[in-house]
């Protein structure tokens, strides 16, 4: 066989050459993207990473053999061309940056020729996910993939440069490591030369970021994979990528100030976007009062109003009997909306009970200021007044309220509030809200589990403040605990850590672990602890969804090159498969036969 590069080196990327490299003689290699004979006369787009070019053989130029094979090619073959870059003799291509010029072939060699692909490879395919995903490697070549993959790749050096420049030292933190069952669920891995156990995948390099600390490298960081064997969704893959990192003798001021700096500086290099510093904050509990959500979308208004005190004692017992039982009654107004059909309220009342809510009132105020509405009836005219003005509603406007423990109407509302606001169109998809947290709750309680369980995680610290409610309202506890919130979605987060065994310890009681159990999971922790430990913290970015923002992408499985499916299971492989039985054996494994039959 011909060696296929022989005598060859590539001068340039296809869409690297512009005007100003007229009169050059070029050596270019790619996939063609579309080959036109005109008679006597080929044109073919070359494509590689860079773009297209247009190329052109005509006989006189490259002789016989090589128009012949011109005359061959097909989409997706894979050639190399030697020619002369010239201004273009046909029209200008303004759509293209390299629309002003084109190569005349002298020579032109098949590196590799190609069945028809599955689907087009062009920007903006209509193809089914499934069948992309399947061709992964063909779906990977259309422009609009290949331009998210290689900015995910210049926001990772532009981190790296930006941690590197401010101290911070790349480490990496094992795979294979123990199954710390808080969370989310753990991948496991059967060890063979222990029968019985199993190493857990890492859901983040949180623990060995700590012992990092007491190693007195000070401030750490990696671009770490993750994995959680938790439900998929657009912002959600079982294996994800951390930009993480842990910094020590800082509060949380410090670790603020460094990662907004770094946003900004990732923004500007990577992106040309300018955040503006310093980035907005909002506690816990007001971004829960005002938006219904610890990520609020804050491009747009319609925020939550609480009604409760205008409504406690009026005469309909949906809302006073959630008042009753401790919760409360709050609205959004949808300005302009009056007119919606009856059918469309119908879908927004069945969108709300999808996230908990029994029923959802509405308020309609006419022009002539007369109100349609589900509850009206159970109110006096100067009830429902009193109420419209509460919500600042004018003619025209819909009013929707929701009652119920505090917890089901923020989440019922804060949905509904995004989901009008991208039906109404309040929405500019060109700006980038960032906005900081602050304040989460330490603990929430879990009904199924019927314990506390640690909002972020149990190695999280207190405010100072609120250690006196420690033992007696665990609930009231806020920790220093802070997200980083990107037009809604959590980008990251991160805390101050406990570094004094006792808190720690206590930490893990009000947890619900026993001495026992604590010092099992977590005893190596607690004994680094008692050998001189610094003050530290740390936060740990989302980079999948980092990049799918900054790219404008619907989900990470856009920015990220093999991603998986809703199953967890990878199109293009076949993972996870069924495995040989003697692979089972030496791993002491039994495979549930009638399991793996179902699948
Ligand atoms: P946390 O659990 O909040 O914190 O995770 C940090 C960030 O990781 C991203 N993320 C995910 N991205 C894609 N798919 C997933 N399944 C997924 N799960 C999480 C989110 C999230 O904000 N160790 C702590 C950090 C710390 O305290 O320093 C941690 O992992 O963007
Ligand atoms: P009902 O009396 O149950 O028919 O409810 C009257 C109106 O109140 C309907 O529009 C219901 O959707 C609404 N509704 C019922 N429960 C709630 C609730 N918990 N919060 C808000 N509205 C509700």
């Amino acid at each position: 066989m011909a060696e296929a590069m022989k005598g060859l080196h590539r001068s340039h990327r296809c869409a690297e050459l512009g005007i100003q490299d007229t009169g050059k003689e070029v050596t270019l290699m790619g996939w063609v993207q579309k080959q036109r004979n005109a008679g006597g006369i080929i044109f073919v787009d070359l494509r590689d990473r860079s773009g297209l070019i247009q190329v052109v053989f005509e006989e006189s130029d490259c002789g016989g053999e090589h128009f012949a094979r011109a005359e061959k090619l097909r989409s997706e073959f894979v050639i190399a061309v030697v020619g002369t870059v010239e201004k273009r003799a046909g029209a200008v291509n303004a759509s293209l940056s390299t629309g002003e010029i084109e190569v005349r072939a002298g020579q032109m060699r098949i590196l590799s020729e190609a069945q028809t692909p599955p689907f087009p490879i062009e920007t903006g395919s209509k193809t089914r996910e499934d069948l992309r995903l399947q061709y992964r490697y063909l779906d990977l070549r259309r422009p609009d993939l290949q331009r998210n993959i290689i900015l995910r790749s210049s926001i990772a050096a532009s981190i790296r440069t930006f941690m590197t420049q401010e101290g911070f030292l790349e480490i990496e933190t094992p795979i294979l490591g123990k199954s710390t069952p808080e969370g989310a669920r753990d991948y496991l891995v059967p060890s063979r030369v222990h029968p019985g156990c199993f190493y857990g995948l890492p859901q983040s390099p949180q623990l060995f970021k700590q012992l990092l600390m007491c190693s007195g490298f000070d401030r750490y960081y990696q671009i770490a994979k993750c994995f959680r064997d938790e439900d998929l969704r657009a912002d959600r893959q079982p294996e994800f990528t951390q930009l993480d990192m842990e910094l020590s003798f800082v509060d949380v001021e410090d670790v603020i100030e460094i990662n907004e700096r770094l946003l900004q500086y990732v923004c500007r290099e990577a992106v040309g976007l300018e955040v503006q510093l310093p980035i907005p904050r909002m506690t816990w509990r007001e971004a829960m009062e005002r938006f219904g959500s610890d990520k609020p979308d804050t491009r747009f208004g319609m925020e939550l109003v609480n009604v409760s005190d205008l409504v406690k004692n009026c005469g309909f017992g949906v809302f006073t009997s959630a008042l009753e039982a401790g919760g409360s009654v709050r609205g959004i107004n949808a300005k302009g909306q009056s007119g919606m059909a009856r059918k469309k309220i119908d879908a927004l009342v069945d969108f709300a009970k999808g996230y908990g809510a029994k029923g959802l009132a509405y308020l309609s105020i006419q022009q002539d200021g007369s109100y349609k509405s589900s509850f009206a009836k159970f109110m006096t005219q100067e009830e429902l007044d009193t109420l419209a003005g509460g919500m600042d509603g004018e003619p025209g406007d819909l009013l929707f309220f929701a009652a119920d423990k505090n917890n089901i109407v923020y989440s019922v509302l804060g949905a509904l509030r995004l989901e009008l606001g991208e039906q109404m169109g309040l929405i500019d998809h060109d700006r980038f809200d960032f906005l900081w947290v602050t304040e989460f709750p330490l603990f929430e309680w879990s009904e199924e589990e019927n314990r506390f369980v640690a909002v972020h995680h149990p190695f999280t610290m207190m405010m100072e403040e609120d250690l006196q409610y420690l033992d007696s309202d665990p609930g009231r506890v806020r920790a220093k605990a802070y997200d980083i919130v990107l037009n809604g979605v959590e980008l990251g987060g991160g805390s101050v850590r406990i570094h004094q065994n006792e808190i720690q310890e206590k930490m893990f009681e009000i947890l619900g672990f026993t001495k026992e159990d604590a010092h099992n999971r977590f005893g190596f922790l607690l004994d680094a602890f008692r050998y001189g430990v610094p003050p530290h913290a740390g936060l740990a970015y989302g980079l999948d969804r980092l990049v799918m923002l900054l790219v404008k992408a619907d989900s990470i499985r856009e920015v990220m090159a093999f991603p998986k499916v809703k199953d967890a299971s990878c199109l293009l492989t076949g993972a996870p498969d069924t495995v040989d039985q003697i692979q089972l054996t030496e791993l002491h494994l039994l495979a549930d036969e009638q399991a793996s039959q179902e699948v």
